[in-house]
C-alpha cells in the first residue's frame, strides 16, 4: 500500500514562549522538524506534506527537496491539520497515511516502520504509538478496555481524575487507513475544553465503529514531545546522548558523553578523543587520533589527525595533522595550520596561514598572514593589519626567525630565513636571510643607581 506522511507543524507552540514557530527551535543544532522528517524518509514514503500556519514562510524555506506543504490558516486543532493535508494531497483512500507532528525531534525511522507494519500485520483501521510515562501531565491518555484494547484516547484537558491517572500516554504518532481516515475526519466535532478538532477523536471513532485499532508501546526516549523550553533542553540531552553513543560504539573515545555538546552534522573519526566541555558545531571534523578538549569550543573547522587542541575557540579554522592549539586560543575564520604547525598560549588568528612545522608560540596577534614552513613567531609579535581603513597583507618566509615583540607593519615581507631583533617595529620589507632591527642602541650610566639614592636621602633630609 502507497505511503503518505503528514507532519503537524502549523501551531505556534505558545508554551515556548518564543517567537519563533516551534517545530524551528534547534535540537542538536538542527530544527526539530528537520529530524521528523528525517525519520519520515526512512519510510520511503510516496510522498510527505508538511501543514504549515504558523510563521509558514520560515517553515517552508526550510523544508528539503521534495517535501511538500500545505497552509493551514486557521489551526483549529490537529484533526482540522489533517483534514487540511487530504484536502490538498487529494485521494489518499487507498493509502496508508502516517501522521506525525513536527515536535517530537527524537523520533526514529526504526519506530515508525514498527508502526507501519503494526498496522499492516493485522489490517488495522490505525495503529498509533504509546508510551508509559512517570509523569504523564499534558499528554492524551490512552484508554483500554477489559481486552486491553485500545479504545479511545482523552486530552489531559479534558480527563477527569480517574483518567489522568492513567500513564499511558498517546505519542501524536499514528498510521491510518486512508479510507477509514476520511470517514473518521467528517465525525469530528469542536466540543471539548480546548474548541479544538482532536485528531485523536478519530480513534474513539474508530473504536464506536469496532474497527481494529493497535497500540504500540515505544521507548519514551523516542516519543518525546516538546511544548515548552524545559523539553527543548530534555530533546537536546536525549539527542545528545544518542549521537555520543553511536560515536562510541564506532570508537571515538568520550571522557564524560554528559559534558559534549556536538551536533548533528559532526564528524569524529574512531581513535579520536573528546575531553569534557567540547562543543563542536555545524560542519566540524575530528581526525583519527586528534585529542580536543578540555573546554574547547568550535565551529566549522576541522582538526587533523593527532592534533591537540585544548581550552580554545575555533571558528572556520582548519588544523593540520600533528599540529598544536592551545591553551587559550581563538582562532578566526580563515585560519589554516599546517601540520605540525603551533599555536600556543593566548595567540590569536585570523585569515592567517601557518606553514608546516611553523610556530606561534605565546602572547601574538597574527591577522592577514602567510607564515612560512618552520618559521618561528616570537612571543607578544603582532601583525600590525589594519591602518584604520585597509586591511594588508604580512608574509613571513620559510624558516624566518621573528624576535619577540617584533611588530609586523603590513603590508611587509621578511624573507626567508630571515631574521627580525626583538622590539622591533618592521616597516619594510626584509631581504632573505638578513637581520632587520628597529630599535634605539642601548646607552649605559655607571653608577647611576647610587647616585639617585644620595639625591633622595637628601631631598628627604631638608
Ligand atoms: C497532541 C495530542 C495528544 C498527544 C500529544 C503528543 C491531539 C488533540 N492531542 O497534543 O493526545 O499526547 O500530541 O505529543 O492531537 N498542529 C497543527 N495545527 C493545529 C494544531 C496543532 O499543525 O491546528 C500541530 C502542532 O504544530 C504540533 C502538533 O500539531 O506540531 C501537535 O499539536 P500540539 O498542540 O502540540 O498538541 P498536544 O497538545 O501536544
Ligand atoms: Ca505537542
Amino acid at each position: 500500500m502507497a505511503t503518505t506522511v503528514v507532519v503537524m507543524a502549523a501551531g505556534q507552540g505558545t508554551r515556548m514562549k518564543s517567537d519563533v514557530p516551534k517545530v524551528l527551535h534547534e535540537v542538536a543544532g538542527k530544527p526539530m522538524l528537520l529530524w521528523v522528517l528525517d525519520a519520515a524518509q526512512q519510510l520511503n514514503p510516496d510522498r510527505i506534506t508538511v501543514v504549515v500556519g504558523y510563521g509558514a514562510e520560515q517553515v517552508r524555506s526550510i523544508l528539503p527537496d521534495g517535501v511538500d506543504h500545505c497552509v493551514q490558516e486557521q489551526q483549529l486543532g490537529t484533526g482540522h491539520a489533517v483534514q487540511t493535508a487530504v484536502d490538498h494531497i487529494g485521494d489518499v483512500s487507498a493509502n496508508t497515511v502516517v501522521v506525525l507532528s513536527g515536535d517530537t525531534p527524537a523520533l526514529t525511522g526504526e519506530a515508525l516502520i514498527e508502526l507501519v507494519s503494526g498496522k499492516e500485520k493485522i489490517g488495522a483501521a490505525a495503529s498509533l504509538l504509546t508510551a508509559e510515562l512517570p509523569d504523564a501531565r499534558g499528554y492524551g491518555r490512552i484508554l483500554r478496555d477489559g481486552w486491553d484494547r485500545v479504545v479511545g484516547i482523552v486530552e489531559h484537558k479534558d480527563a477527569n481524575a480517574k483518567q489522568r491517572e492513567i500513564r499511558e500516554i498517546n505519542a501524536g504518532m499514528y498510521a491510518f487507513d486512508g479510507a477509514k481516515l476520511l470517514e473518521g475526519l467528517s465525525q469530528l466535532s469542536n466540543v471539548n475544553s480546548q474548541g479544538e478538532y482532536y485528531l485523536t477523536d478519530v480513534i474513539t471513532h474508530f473504536s464506536e465503529r469496532e474497527f481494529p485499532l493497535v497500540g504500540i508501546p515505544t521507548d519514551e526516549a523516542v516519543i518525546a514531545g516538546v511544548n515548552s523550553q524545559w523539553q527543548l533542553a530534555e530533546a537536546n540531552r536525549l539527542m545528545r546522548h544518542r549521537i555520543a553513543t553511536d560515536l562510541m560504539q564506532k570508537g571515538v573515545w568520550i571522557q564524560d558523553p554528559f559534558n559534549v555538546y556536538l551536533t548533528a552534522d559532526v564528524v569524529v573519526e574512531p581513535g579520536a578523543f573528546l575531553y569534557t566541555g567540547v562543543h563542536l558545531e555545524g560542519a566540524c571534523r575530528v581526525e583519527e587520533g586528534a585529542s580536543v578538549g578540555p573546554d574547547t569550543f568550535a565551529r566549522d573547522s576541522s582538526i587533523g589527525a593527532g592534533a591537540r587542541v585544548w581550552y580554545s575557540v575555533l571558528r572556520e579554522a582548519e588544523i593540520g595533522p600533528e599540529a598544536e592549539v592551545g591553551p587559550y586560543v581563538s582562532l578566526r575564520p580563515g585560519t589554516v595550520l599546517g601540520r605540525g604547525a603551533k599555536a600556543g598560549t593566548f595567540v590569536e588568528m585570523k585569515n592567517t596561514t601557518l606553514g608546516d612545522g611553523a610556530k606561534v608560540p605565546h602572547l601574538s596577534y597574527m591577522g592577514d598572514a602567510e607564515i612560512g614552513d618552520r618559521a618561528n613567531i616570537g612571543a607578544g609579535s603582532i601583525t600590525c593589519n589594519y591602518d584604520g581603513v585597509d586591511k594588508h597583507r604580512t608574509e613571513v618566509g620559510e624558516g624566518a626567525f621573528v624576535g619577540s615583540d617584533t611588530m609586523l607593519v603590513a603590508p611587509v615581507r621578511i624573507g626567508k630565513d630571515a631574521v627580525t631583533g626583538a622590539g622591533s617595529t618592521i616597516t619594510k620589507d626584509v631581504a632573505d636571510g638578513a637581520l632587520a632591527v628597529e630599535r634605539a642602541d642601548q646607552r649605559e650610566i655607571p653608577g647611576y643607581a647610587a647616585r639617585l639614592a644620595a639625591r633622595k636621602r637628601k631631598r628627604n633630609a631638608d
